[in-house]
């Protein structure tokens, strides 16, 4: 049965368009998936629809799931069901929480549809229909396609599940410059799969094809399995050449400006890269940045300087000051990155503070090209432990010091890191923050964002049009151009008279300035696209929208007092108007189930916690009739890097729960790191336990005469954390008194110290008790009660004490922590996935899940976990 069930979430974690996989098969025949998708100068709008009809003698639960891109808005969904249309609205968020709430308030059940993933957010809705019934579903998305590496790519996610008689994918392209090539890749096409795609291209018009029959979705020939399951991509770029470098387009009174430089030599760099060599580093994260490190050094121009600063508690650079990127230079420096290791502390205030003082100083050395551009690439994993902790501190000394001469790029490994704060500080400095996914491609990942900023051909980038012509114009001003990508300027022309519009780029080159004009005749261009039938009329203003809304969301990251409620504002009357739903919106459904539920589809936002239930949680309910009973068993529990997934089931009931977004951590570190993680026997549950209390004396934790084991902790001074443990086995004796600072082991009349910082072991009296590399103690014993303590060194340095296997423990136990063991009964509430009630001994205690920082990745792995959060009470 537990097989099935993750057979089941499986497939469903996974998926992608539309499927039903709860289900019995084809008891829900999905009969036609649609993606249509056309693309105007850059800007995408794609339309997919589901068709699906309830085979079944009884009524089924249909589900659709869509991935789309993280750079998309969402415009419109809607269902209809046997005729009747459901559609969705787009509200303002507060607003949409409140019919929300007081949906839940009467006892029905909400949930929400989305989840973030890497590139992609996952948009997902099921609903109830009746037997023989039909369900449409529909849903839109825009986004202005970005330039990376010299083209623009269309990626879907494919995952149908079932074989489905009429599935295509169908894009348009139109791109008046010319279109330079456009290539098609997927993750799982066959020889006969290929034949189903068709490709035409012509001069400024590109048309794609994918519509494999149902034979040619078969994996083999006379099976119902699916070889639809991955990505499908589009990729294309325009025709440039030195006298075409920008692309004007005009529609209804809004224009939209593509600039690309001619080819021009490359402008010289000063890059220093700040490396965090921190012990969270260690192991595959470590090698996977000397790997990409060396590949960097094997392309880095000849003409750059460059250093490393490599930081944890300590600072250590390669050279005390920017050198050229001479072939002996890069060969001395790729065998000190090949030599970092990784341990200690994360003080990246310092290292920052470093790095700028490094351009600093080689500048006023004269050792720097006056017409070069300079930047730091930051890498770290983690949050600051060490000197400056202080967030906010931290970004206002970075930008002090830096005085926007200097671009900072941060790079944040995985999802120990605050997001937020490195976005924050990379957007007051010019540069531009982005996530490395731990994986096995994460030295790919690296690299691919060094090339995007490794060729600048421009700096001090302006670009003007005539005064009084127009308005409401996006960013014009950039500090480089990076070969490769692309420059975009929209706005609103206010002159309706106007003839020619005229546009004026002022740049600097490696030598000299440069100055284009480029003019464009209104009437014709407005002409362009009149006679595009498939083209929407107003879609450069929605693209103006579009990037205006992110540059909005942008300057908010930073804003302060009355600039952020303002930023506000203009955001959410853009998003209303132009029905976008942006993190300041969000999409209300009202789905037709037994009773009416609502539905909020909300854009999940990189590195932020969605802190409302509603937008936490999917919570399906997979039945055949009503749940008589709420107390309900979990069996599964599952961490994928983005989001946290359970699945419960009793008989016929199975719950799944997505928590999406991962949840940077908020800046009281050590409240996010738990002191005690229990599980308990017969549970799969995690508990993480707090002890509130101030006293300074020895509390018992556990106690347990009938095994012989007792624990007693102590508070450090003005700490809530427990800084040292003694621990005592009996039957034979071994006593170990645990500090932030010393191990020491007795027995007999031996006694043996241990260091946190280098791996040891001792096995007295059939105990074993060592040290590992990565600072965990752990003590095991056949038929002893496992104990872990790892030394935490956040903000302070407190020891985390975990008790995964308490099987060994007596009914007989006592303590703090101990009593949680005997007969704790657990009783979850209406929203099995996020609260419930403890009654431990006679005494309620309500308790939540969430996610927690996990630091002792060898007994959990995971940078976080999902537990249930319990405080207790140190009794007096
Ligand atoms: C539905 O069909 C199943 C078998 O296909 C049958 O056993 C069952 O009695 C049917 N139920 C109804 C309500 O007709
Ligand atoms: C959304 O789709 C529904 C159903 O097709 C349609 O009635 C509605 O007008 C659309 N809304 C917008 C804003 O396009
Ligand atoms: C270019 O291709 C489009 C469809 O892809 C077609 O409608 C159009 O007629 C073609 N134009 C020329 C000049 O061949
Ligand atoms: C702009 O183009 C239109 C149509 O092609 C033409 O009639 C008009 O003369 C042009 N205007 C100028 C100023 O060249
Ligand atoms: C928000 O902006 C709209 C229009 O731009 C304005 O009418 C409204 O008063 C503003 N609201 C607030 C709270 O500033
Ligand atoms: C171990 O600890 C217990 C309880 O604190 C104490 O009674 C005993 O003497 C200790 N034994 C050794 C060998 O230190
Ligand atoms: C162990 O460490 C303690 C204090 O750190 C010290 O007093 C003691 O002498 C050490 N014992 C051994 C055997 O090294
Ligand atoms: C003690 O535990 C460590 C780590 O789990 C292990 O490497 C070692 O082999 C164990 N030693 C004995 C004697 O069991």
């Amino acid at each position: 049965m537990d097989g099935q069930v993750l057979t089941v979430f499986l497939a469903i974690s996974s998926i992608i368009l539309p499927s039903n996989s709860f289900a019995k098969k084809r008891d829900i025949d999905i009969y036609s998936v649609h993606v249509d998708c056309q693309v105007s100068a850059r800007f995408a709008h794609t339309v997919i629809t589901s068709r699906m009809v309830n085979r079944a003698n009884e009524s089924r639960e249909a589900l659709f799931e869509v991935e789309l891109p993280k750079t998309a808005f969402i415009t419109n969904y809607s269902m209809t069901i046997d005729g009747v249309v459901y559609p969705g609205t787009i509200k303002e968020k507060k607003e949409a929480q409140q019919q929300y709430d007081k949906a839940v308030s009467q006892g029905q059940s909400a949930s929400l549809v989305k989840a973030t993933g890497r590139k992609m957010e996952n948009f997902e809705v099921s609903v109830n229909i009746a037997a023989a019934s039909k369900v449409e579903f529909e849903l839109i998305y825009e986004e202005l396609l970005t330039r990376r590496l010299r083209k623009y790519e269309l990626l879907f996610k494919v995952k149908p599940i079932q074989l489905v008689k009429h599935f295509q994918i169908e894009v348009h392209i139109f791109e008046p410059q010319g279109i330079n090539f456009v290539d098609t890749q997927s993750t799982f096409m066959t020889n006969e799969l290929f034949e189903a795609i068709t490709k035409s291209v012509n001069e400024t018009k590109a048309h794609v094809l994918f519509k494999p029959t149902i034979d040619q979705q078969r994996k083999s020939p006379d099976g119902e399995e699916s070889l639809l399951d991955g990505d499908f991509s589009i990729s294309y770029d325009v025709k440039r050449n030195d006298t075409s470098t920008s692309d004007l387009q005009i529609v209804n009174g809004y224009f939209v400006h593509y600039f690309v430089p001619p080819n021009l030599p490359k402008l010289p760099k000063n890059v220093v890269f700040v490396i965090d060599k921190s012990g969270s580093m260690s192991g595959r994260k470590m090698e996977q940045t000397r790997e990409a490190l060396i590949k960097i050094l094997s392309d880095i121009n000849p003409d750059d300087h460059f250093n490393f600063v490599i930081f944890n508690s300590e600072i250590y650079t390669w050279k005390e000051s920017l050198f050229p990127a001479t072939e002996e230079n890069v060969n001395d420096a790729k065998g000190y990155v090949q030599e970092i290791d990784a341990r200690g502390a994360t003080d990246i205030n310092e290292a920052l503070l470093t790095a700028v003082k490094m351009l600093t100083n080689a500048n006023e050395d004269g050792k720097l090209s006056e017409r070069s551009v300079s930047m730091i690439i930051l890498l770290t994993d983690g949050q600051p432990t060490s000197g400056v902790t202080k967030l906010m501190t931290i970004q206002q000394n970075i930008q002090r010091a830096n005085e926007e001469r200097y671009s900072l790029y941060c790079l944040g490994f995985g999802f120990d890191v605050d997001y937020k704060f490195l976005e924050k500080m990379a957007l007051e400095n010019g540069g531009l923050a982005r996530r490395i996914y731990e994986d096995s491609d994460s030295a790919l990942q690296l690299q691919g964002f060094y090339q995007e900023v490794a060729n600048p051909t421009l700096m001090k980038i302006r670009l003007q049009y005539p005064e009084n012509t127009v308005s409401e114009l996006t960013k014009n001003n950039f500090g480089q151009f990076f070969d490769g990508s692309e420059i975009v300027v929209a706005g609103h022309i206010i002159n309706d008279k106007l003839d020619i519009f005229t546009a004026e780029i002022k740049a600097q080159t490696h030598a000299s300035d440069l100055v284009l004009q480029v003019e464009a005749n209104v009437t014709k261009k407005e002409d362009t696209f009149k006679h595009e039938q498939y083209i929407f009329g107003n879609f450069i203003e929605r693209l103006w929208a579009y990037k205006t809304i992110f540059q909005l969301l942008q300057k908010l990251v930073s804003a302060k007092g009355e600039e952020t409620t303002s930023l506000q504002n203009q955001t959410l009357q853009l998003s209303l108007k132009y029905g976008f739903v942006t993190p300041l919106t969000s999409m209300v459904v009202t789905k037709p189930d037994d009773q009416e539920k609502i539905l909020l589809a909300n854009k999940p936002v990189e590195g932020e916690k969605e802190n409302f239930p509603g937008s936490a949680l999917i919570l399906h309910r997979h039945a055949k009739q009503k749940s008589s009973s709420q107390k309900i068993k979990l069996s599964r529990l599952v961490d994928t890097p983005n989001r946290i997934l359970s699945i419960t089931q009793e008989q016929n009931y199975v719950y799944k729960t997505i928590s999406p977004t991962i949840i940077s951590p908020t800046p009281t570190y050590d409240s996010d790191y738990p002191n005690f993680i229990l599980q308990l026997p017969n549970h799969n549950e995690l508990f993480c336990v707090d002890v509130k209390g101030e006293s300074q004396a020895s509390v018992n934790l556990v106690s347990d005469p009938d095994t012989g084991i007792w624990v007693n902790g102590k508070r450090g001074k003005e700490s809530e954390n427990f800084e040292s443990y003694e621990i005592a086995y009996m039957n034979p004796e071994v006593n170990l008194s645990v500090a932030t600072n010393s191990i020491m082991v007795h027995y007999q009349t031996f006694s043996h110290n241990l260091s946190w910082s280098k791996t040891g072991s001792v096995s007295p009296e059939g105990l074993n008790i060592s040290i590992d590399e990565k600072s965990y103690l752990t003590i095991t014993g056949d038929k002893k009660v496992a104990i872990t303590v790892s030394l935490i060194k956040s903000a302070k340095c407190f020891l985390q004490l975990s008790i995964i296997d308490g099987h060994h423990f007596s009914d007989n136990l006592k303590g703090l922590i101990g009593q949680l063991f005997s007969g704790t009964q657990f009783e979850l509430s209406q929203y099995p996935d996020l609260s419930a009630v403890l009654n431990v001994q006679g005494q309620k205690l309500s308790v939540n899940r969430g996610l927690r920082r996990n630091y002792n990745q060898a007994l959990i792995p995971g940078a976080q976990i999902s537990c249930w959060s319990v405080s207790l009470q140190e009794k007096q």
